[in-house]
């Protein structure tokens, strides 16, 4: 597995998990693009980066992930690395009929169609790299879906059965794929949900979180799942019923957002 003088790509990376993962790899010596929608954000984490690549692209607008193709192969001739980090999460009740669905609709568009977007588009690029790696960023929540989030748990284990068949599929290209299944980690995202208030659910800071991703990734480890994840994996096994419970003790989310 090679560490470092990677051009690696990471959609979201200028905040949260996205951003602790580009300052991993560039302390290793890889040149990282990271993008997002918001520019004055990706422009403030580049005066603090000033060796990172911002682009502002949406990963769910077709023509803008395609120009941001044309962008990269122009200045960097390709990626070895893609990291399809961007992502939501909606607190949703489900039993309320006057919901909006477009938050609910988008949720789907960026946390699962939007990685097979970018796969999609970069595969000519990563199939021309020695080193290709693709790492999809799910959740524990693959394993044991939470209640308060239902869109964003389905679309996390969509994510994680696409990640387990595209791998097998990616291999003759020598395209190898990596999941990262993150516990709850101190981000934005987060910090909404009523579930970091139990003890055992802390979130992760996201700097320890990249810290075991880097020594898993450097490994070669394949589906990497630190904190919780590791147990929710195996609790999803042995006892679903029970772990769902302990999961959804509230179930219906009392901070919504307007
Ligand atoms: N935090 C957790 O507890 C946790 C746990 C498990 C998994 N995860 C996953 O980790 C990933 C990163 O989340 P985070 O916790 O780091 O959240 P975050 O701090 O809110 O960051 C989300 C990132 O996604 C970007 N983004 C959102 N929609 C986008 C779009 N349409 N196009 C391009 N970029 C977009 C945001 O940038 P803009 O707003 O500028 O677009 C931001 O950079 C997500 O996939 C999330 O599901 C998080």
């Amino acid at each position: 597995m090679k560490q470092s003088k990677q051009i690696v790509l990471i959609t979201g990376g200028n905040s949260g998990i996205g951003l602790a993962l580009a300052k991993k790899f560039m302390e290793n010596d890889n040149t990282v693009i990271i993008t997002g929608r918001n520019l004055s954000k990706l422009q403030a984490v580049q005066k603090d980066l000033p060796k990172i690549h911002i682009f502002q692209s949406d990963v769910t607008d077709d023509a803008e992930v395609r120009m941001l193709v044309d962008d990269i192969d122009e200045k960097f001739g390709g990626i070895d690395i893609l990291i399809n980090n961007a992502g939501i999460m909606n607190l949703v009740n489900a039993g309320n009929e006057s919901n909006d669905l477009q938050p609910q609709m988008q949720e789907i568009e960026i946390n699962y169609n939007s990685p097979i977007r970018l796969l999609h588009y970069f595969l000519p690029q990563l199939k021309k790299s020695k080193n290709a790696i693709l790492v999809n960023v799910s959740s524990g929540l693959a394993y044991v879906p939470f209640a308060q989030a239902p869109v964003y748990s389905g679309t996390k284990s969509a994510l994680h059965f696409w990640t387990k068949g595209i791998r097998p599929q990616l291999k003759p290209h020598h395209i190898k794929v990596v999941e990262l299944l993150p516990p709850v980690v101190d981000t934005p995202l987060a910090q909404g949900a009523d579930i970091a208030q139990e003890d055992n659910l802390k979130p992760m800071p996201p700097e320890k979180l990249a810290d075991i991703f880097w020594k898993d990734f450097i490994k070669g480890k394949e589906e990497i799942t630190p904190g919780i994840s590791k147990q929710l994996k195996l609790m999803s096994r042995l006892a679903p019923n029970f772990i769902f419970k302990q999961l959804n003790k509230q179930a219906i989310p009392k901070k919504i957002k307007e």
